[in-house]
């Protein structure tokens, strides 16, 4: 391509108004929210990157495919050409259909774990940890050294550590091992990607322990951008192609449908083993539906299918990875501490470093959402001591390995001019950081707390 300029390759056909609020009003709307974003409404919020997941615009495509949606209870068409997609990708024979992916983690881990069960990923996803944690079970994330380090440019940060995947393996005995979980790419640790040549020595590394190898395949798509450009082997591979690759090493996999497969609900477990996939229908039924919908509707089956297609466009992919990447450079370029390279779904700003000031018991990461909030209207997530903090028997807090922030972006909803103006409110984030100050939670739940934790400002 010869020019620089990477447009949008899309014409937008239906607009969303979006309310300018004032300073003034933010500042009003905040405090009403406990200082908590997730308890912000979105009229409130000007550009909201609080997630990638369910925000996606959906083509004419998947606009057409809502229509022909065939809502019979039990083998609608929509069903079949649901299954047909899955498996082709996939590759795996026995494919469960559920409205989201952590109703997948619930039947897949709840019934794989219990009490003493253990669970190893490169980095488990808070509500993969939470039910796998529910069932009694304890997970251990184990990403690679170099994700240890910010401004190594390592391309393949989201490998799992191979070595204490066997120490693991080894200590507990195929017996007590739930599953191994590779999360691709590895959400928590950055939106960093997992190379083929990690996905292939944590099958063998399972196969010599016998134990079960799932893929969180979420962003999977965008993790093949990143191996077709990035890993030797796999120039001449389509995304796609590389994906199927990937599949074929593990056992099954689970899939919030609402990231790569650019749909707004849905998810599926897929499974290459008989027994075990038979044990997670009769748990499906009974909480999500009858095996040929699980949650959905058939009119989702169908947005999902065709999604599924269009999240490994090549020119999606490139504008997707590159617009991403657009964001982090800049904000990067001005002195914000980010992870580095940047991944493919989201920017992560390290709000420790940035705020050296405030220690991580007053939330540092907290911290930067409301100031985002407060100056542009910006809605970001917290991934720090709020989101993953602990407290020890004293009631003192265990902090995060890291306090960051993640600027997650919606697929196909933000043009360029959207970004530059969060990359401008970057600007002032920039100019005000010694007078940010950190929070005090005042009111917690017991599992996920940051999504309805309130705080009040120090
Ligand atoms: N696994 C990963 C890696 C995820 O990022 C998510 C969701 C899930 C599983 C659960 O899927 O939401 O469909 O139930 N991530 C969203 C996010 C919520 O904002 O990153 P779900």
């Amino acid at each position: 391509m010869p020019f620089k300029t990477i447009i949008e390759p899309f014409r937008i056909k239906s607009v969303e108004p979006i309310h300018m609020s004032t300073p003034e009003e933010r500042k009003k709307y905040m405090t009403a929210a406990h200082f908590n974003p997730f308890l912000l409404r979105s009229q409130q919020v000007i550009i909201d990157l609080l997630t990638d997941s369910g925000t996606s615009a959906m083509s004419s495509e998947q606009w057409a495919g809502i229509l022909r949606g065939d809502e019979s209870y039990a083998g609608a068409q929509s069903w079949e050409r649901f299954e047909s997609e899955v498996k082709d990708l996939t590759g795996y024979p026995y494919i469960l259909p559920t409205h989201q992916g952590r109703a997948a983690e619930r039947i897949l881990y709840g019934y794989l774990g219990g009490k003493e069960k253990v669970f190893i990923s490169n980095t488990h996803f808070d509500t993969t940890r939470a039910n796998i944690e529910f069932s009694g079970a304890e997970a251990f994330d184990i990403p690679c050294h170099e994700a240890h380090n910010h401004e190594s440019d390592f391309p393949f940060k989201g490998n799992i550590d191979l070595i204490r995947l066997e120490e693991l393996l080894k200590k507990f005995g195929t017996e007590k091992i739930g599953a191994v979980i590779l999360t691709v790419t590895n959400n928590t640790g950055g939106g960093q990607p997992v190379s083929m040549a990690n996905a292939e020595s944590v099958a063998a590394i399972c196969k010599k322990y016998n134990v079960l190898y799932i893929i969180d395949c979420c962003r999977i798509a965008e993790n093949a951008y990143f191996i077709h450009h990035r890993e030797t082997g796999f120039e001449t591979k389509s995304y796609r192609e590389i994906a199927q690759q990937m599949f074929s090493l593990a056992d099954g996999c689970i899939m919030s449908a609402k990231k790569d497969a650019l749909v707004n609900i849905g998810g599926f477990l897929a499974l290459k083993n008989e027994q075990l996939a038979a044990a997670c229908t009769n748990l499906l039924i009974i909480t999500e539906g009858f095996s040929t919908y699980g949650g959905l509707s058939g009119r989702d089956m169908e947005a999902i299918a065709i999604g599924l297609r269009e999240g490994f466009d090549a020119d999606y992919l490139n504008y997707r990875i590159k617009s991403t990447a657009y964001l982090g450079e800049h904000i990067r370029a001005k002195g914000i501490p980010v992870l580095y390279p940047i991944g493919g779904h989201a920017v992560y700003v390290d709000a420790g470093l940035l705020y050296p000031h405030i220690p991580a018991h007053h939330y540092p990461g907290q911290a930067l959402v409301c100031e985002l909030y407060k100056i542009g209207g910006v809605r970001a997530v917290e991934i720090g001591s709020v989101m993953f903090g602990k407290y020890d028997e004293a009631g003192k807090l265990i902090p995060a390995p890291m306090e960051l922030v993640r600027l997650a972006i919606p697929r196909r909803v933000y043009t360029q001019s959207h970004i530059d103006y969060v990359i401008e409110v970057f600007d002032e984030i920039a100019r005000t950081r010694s007078s940010a100050r950190g929070l005090r939670i005042i009111k917690e739940p017991k599992f996920l707390r940051h999504f309805t934790a309130h705080f009040e400002t120090l």
